[in-house]
C-alpha cells in the first residue's frame, strides 16, 4: 500500500524542451527571484485589483468591459466552471489552487459553493497573510487552508482533490513544458478529477525575432523563467497520465481588461514614482515595464495567446493500480 504522501503509481518526467538557442528557453529567473518580486510587490497588486485577483478578467456578454473588477471575478468562474465539478451534493469536496497568490479564485468559488472546501498554494509568505485578511472578509475562512509552499512539491496526500488549477502561475514553473508543475498536479488529483490552467502560450519554441526579444523582456520583468510553448505542455500532460486535453483561446475574453493596462500602469507609475521620489526598488519598476509589454505581447498572434487548458486525470493503469 503506497503512502498517501507518494505519488500511487509511477508518472513519467517529460524532458523538458527547448536547447539553449531557442527564445523560449529558460533564461537566468530562479525561484527565489519569483519570491522576491511577489514579494516586492505584493501591496501593487491592489491598484488592479482590490480583492487581488493577480490575472487577467474574462469578458462575456452582460459584463461592463469597463469594470475590471467584474472581469476578473468572471475569470475565477470560468475556472470553476472547466473543473466540472459535481456541484448538487453536499458531500465534501476539496480543490487546490497551484500559485494562488492571495487567493482571490478559490475565495470566489468557495463564496458560490457552500460544500466546497479549497487548498491554496503559494510560496509567497505574504500573499497568505493578504488572504487569510480576505477569506475572513467574505465568510469562507472556515473551508479554506493557505500553504506556504513550492507547488512542484506541495507534501500534500496524493489522490485526493477533485480538481485544481493554476491561474497565470504554471508559467513561473521551470521549462517549456512545466513537467514539474504538471507532475504534481497529476499526482494531487483523484483519478477522473479536472485540471485548469489559465495563461500565457507560445505557440512555437522560436518565436519571431521582435516577438522572442518582447517574451525575454516581459517574463525578466514579471520574473517568469518562460512562458509554456503551448504543444510541450499540452504533451507534458498527456505524458503525465491526463486525458481529454482542451485547448481554448480567451485570447478576445481576456482583451478588454489588457486594455486596461494603459491608463492604469501609467496612472500607477506616476503615482508611486511620486510618493517615492523617483526611486522605485528594481522589482517595482520591471512590475511596470511587465504590465506595458503584457499588452503588447498580446498583439503577436503567430507567437503568442492567452488559453485555458483543461484536461482530466486518467484512472491509474500498471502495477500500483491493482
Ligand atoms: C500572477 S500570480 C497569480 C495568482 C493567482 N493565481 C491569481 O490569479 O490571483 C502567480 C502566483 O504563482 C505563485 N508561484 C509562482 N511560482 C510558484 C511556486 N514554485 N510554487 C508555488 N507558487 C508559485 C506566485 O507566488 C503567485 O502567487
Amino acid at each position: 500500500m503506497p503512502s498517501i504522501f507518494q505519488p500511487d503509481f509511477p508518472l513519467p518526467r517529460t524532458p523538458t524542451a527547448g536547447t539553449p538557442h531557442d527564445a523560449a528557453a529558460p533564461a537566468a529567473i530562479t525561484k527565489a527571484d519569483t519570491q522576491d518580486y511577489f514579494t516586492e510587490v505584493a501591496d501593487d497588486y491592489r491598484a488592479w485589483s482590490p480583492s487581488y485577483n493577480m490575472h487577467f478578467g474574462f469578458w462575456r456578454l452582460g459584463l461592463n468591459p469597463f469594470r475590471r473588477e467584474g472581469m476578473l471575478v468572471e475569470m475565477n468562474r470560468a475556472v470553476g466552471r472547466a473543473l466540472k465539478l459535481d456541484t448538487g451534493t453536499e458531500a465534501h469536496r476539496c480543490v487546490v489552487d497551484l500559485g494562488c497568490g492571495a487567493g482571490a479564485t478559490a475565495r470566489t468559488l468557495l463564496a458560490e459553493d457552500p460544500a466546497l472546501h479549497a487548498v491554496t498554494v503559494t510560496n509567497v509568505a505574504v500573499q497568505n497573510r493578504i488572504a487569510a485578511r480576505l477569506d475572513a472578509a467574505a465568510g469562507v475562512a472556515d473551508r479554506v487552508a493557505h500553504l506556504e509552499a513550492d507547488y512542484t512539491r506541495t507534501g500534500l496526500p496524493a489522490a485526493q482533490a477533485d480538481g485544481a488549477w493554476a491561474v497565470e502561475s504554471a508559467c513561473y514553473a521551470d521549462g517549456t513544458a512545466k513537467a514539474d508543475f504538471v507532475h504534481e498536479a497529476a499526482r494531487l488529483l483523484k483519478p477522473g478529477a479536472r485540471l485548469a490552467v489559465v495563461d500565457g502560450f507560445l505557440l512555437r519554441p522560436r518565436p519571431g525575432r521582435l516577438a522572442g526579444w518582447l517574451h525575454r523582456l516581459w517574463a525578466d520583468s514579471w520574473a517568469v523563467p518562460t512562458l509554456a510553448v503551448r504543444d510541450d505542455f499540452v504533451a507534458s500532460l498527456r505524458a503525465h497520465g491526463f486525458e481529454d486535453v482542451e485547448v481554448r483561446s480567451l485570447r478576445w475574453r481576456v482583451a478588454p481588461s489588457a486594455l486596461h493596462i494603459p491608463v492604469l500602469a501609467t496612472r500607477f507609475a506616476l503615482v508611486e514614482l511620486w510618493k517615492a521620489r523617483g526611486r522605485l526598488s528594481p522589482w517595482r519598476r520591471k512590475h511596470i515595464v511587465a504590465s506595458y509589454c503584457a499588452l503588447v505581447l498580446g498583439l503577436f498572434w503567430r507567437d503568442f495567446d492567452y488559453c485555458i487548458v483543461t484536461a482530466r486525470r486518467g484512472r491509474p493503469t500498471g502495477p500500483a493500480a491493482a
